[in-house]
């Protein structure tokens, strides 16, 4: 073998480990950084990017929700109208942008309506859940302005199912120049014990914000971990709940609806009522076996430089005033460059700051140029043979 020869295989080795080394966040990411003693690690992301999607067609990760229940299953004055015209793209319309005018004129992002006018005594409302159900323990973090006509329930939410369930939930009748509330609520077995109402649980708190949700985008967050719920507002922590906390998996929703019911959501609002969502991050553990398994392959002590500290959001990331388009721009481990190696990844075809070179395609294309390196060299050495 010629020494040539030799010296093109270390060059391929060297070039193949230069490309996998490329990629960040192998072993996932961290609340808080890894070498602090309190820390939590995620091994699956899902971000969504609200600001720049104009098709809800397309393979976002997020299904609006269709169903109609009763004024008895709503448990209010009115029943529950979920539809798809209430759940409506507005994207910027500089796509390059983080901020100025929207498609539609109106704050830029994903709209859910809660309607003014009942029809068969329902309420039309929007809603959109999250396609993956696997989401077992995470950070999730939601920027979002909320509607400021008395009337309607706007929530972001995990769900299980009635006694495994986190929710922060605004009631827009709390809203006024003194009073800007969020409902921080663990739906658990002592709620169900409580006829299903979590106000008479521990697992409840109206908390008052030092903002008002209504006039700008804030980010609401909530991290579960084994044994405890803490909640944030823009960064801040707001409170922790540690009793009868969820231990199983579930998936994300956001709602905005009105039943009626004066002890809670109040309405039908006087107008039609609109929440606007500009961005979702989830970062996550996931029950699904075979996701568990390719981490643990890949990841075998969970190497920690291989983990990526997720970065805190502790500004409003707001569009409003001159420098919106600093403000509302905020981290995006799918917009950076190979930071999101075997993650699933969903489409956003419209958005100019998505990192496909970071994404799935990436990965499969980098790992395709690793191989059409290794077989041009192979090539040219054997004609230099
Ligand atoms: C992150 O650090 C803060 C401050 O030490 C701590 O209160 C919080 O529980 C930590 N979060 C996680 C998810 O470990
Ligand atoms: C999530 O999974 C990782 C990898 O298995 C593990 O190290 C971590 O402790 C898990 N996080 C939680 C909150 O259970
Ligand atoms: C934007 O306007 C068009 C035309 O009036 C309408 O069909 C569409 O539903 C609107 N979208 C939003 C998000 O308001
Ligand atoms: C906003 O910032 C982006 C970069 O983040 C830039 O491409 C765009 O031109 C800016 N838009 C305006 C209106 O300044
Ligand atoms: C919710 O899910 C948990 C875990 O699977 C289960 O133990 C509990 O019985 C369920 N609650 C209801 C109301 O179905
Ligand atoms: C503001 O709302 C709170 C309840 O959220 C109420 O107690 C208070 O009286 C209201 N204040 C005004 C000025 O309407």
């Amino acid at each position: 073998m010629s020494a040539w020869f030799r010296r093109s295989v270390s060059l391929l080795l060297l070039s193949y480990s230069a490309s996998t080394a490329l990629a960040f966040c192998e072993c996932g990411y961290s609340v808080n950084s890894t070498s602090g003693p309190d820390h939590s690690v995620f091994t699956e992301l899902q971000e969504t990017d609200f600001l720049h999607i104009s098709d809800l067609t397309d393979d976002i990760g997020w299904r609006p929700q269709v169903y109609k229940i009763s004024r008895e299953q709503a448990r209010g004055s009115y029943g529950k109208n979920a539809q798809l015209e209430n759940v409506l793209a507005n994207p910027l319309k500089d796509k390059n942008s983080w901020a100025g005018p929207s498609v539609n004129d109106s704050d830029a992002g994903l709209q859910l309506w809660a309607r003014s006018q009942p029809e068969d005594d329902t309420i039309g409302m929007g809603e959109v859940a999250s396609e993956r159900t696997d989401m077992w323990y995470g950070s999730f973090r939601v920027g979002m302005k909320m509607s400021a006509v008395p009337g309607t329930c706007g929530a972001f939410f995990w769900f299980r199912n009635n006694t495994q369930e986190i929710d922060m939930e605004f009631l827009s009748k709390q809203f006024n120049e003194t009073s800007n509330p969020i409902n921080l609520v663990l739906q658990s077995p002592a709620s169900q014990a409580a006829g299903f109402d979590a106000q008479y649980t521990p697992n409840f708190d109206v908390y008052p914000l030092p903002f008002n949700p209504t006039e700008g985008f804030h980010e609401y967050r909530f991290d579960w971990l084994p044994g405890r719920v803490s909640f944030y507002a823009d960064g801040q922590w707001l409170r922790d709940m540690t009793l009868e906390t969820p231990d199983s998996p579930g998936h994300l929703v956001l709602n905005h609806w009105s039943n009626g019911d004066p002890l809670w959501s109040a309405g039908p609002p006087a107008e039609d009522a609109v929440m606007t969502v500009s961005y979702v991050k989830a970062y996550f553990n996931s029950s699904d076996p075979d996701r568990i398994s390719k981490y643990d392959k890949r990841c075998d002590n969970g190497d920690r430089d291989k983990v990526c500290q997720i970065p805190d959001q502790i500004t409003a990331p707001d569009p409003a005033g001159a420098n919106g388009n600093e403000t509302a721009r905020t981290y995006f481990f799918t917009q950076d460059k190979e930071h999101t190696p075997h993650q699933i990844l969903y489409d956003a075809p419209d958005n100019p700051f998505y990192s496909g070179a970071g994404g799935r395609q990436s990965v499969i294309s980098s790992s395709f140029s690793a191989a059409a390196v290794a077989c041009i060299l192979v090539l040219v050495s054997l004609v230099a043979l």
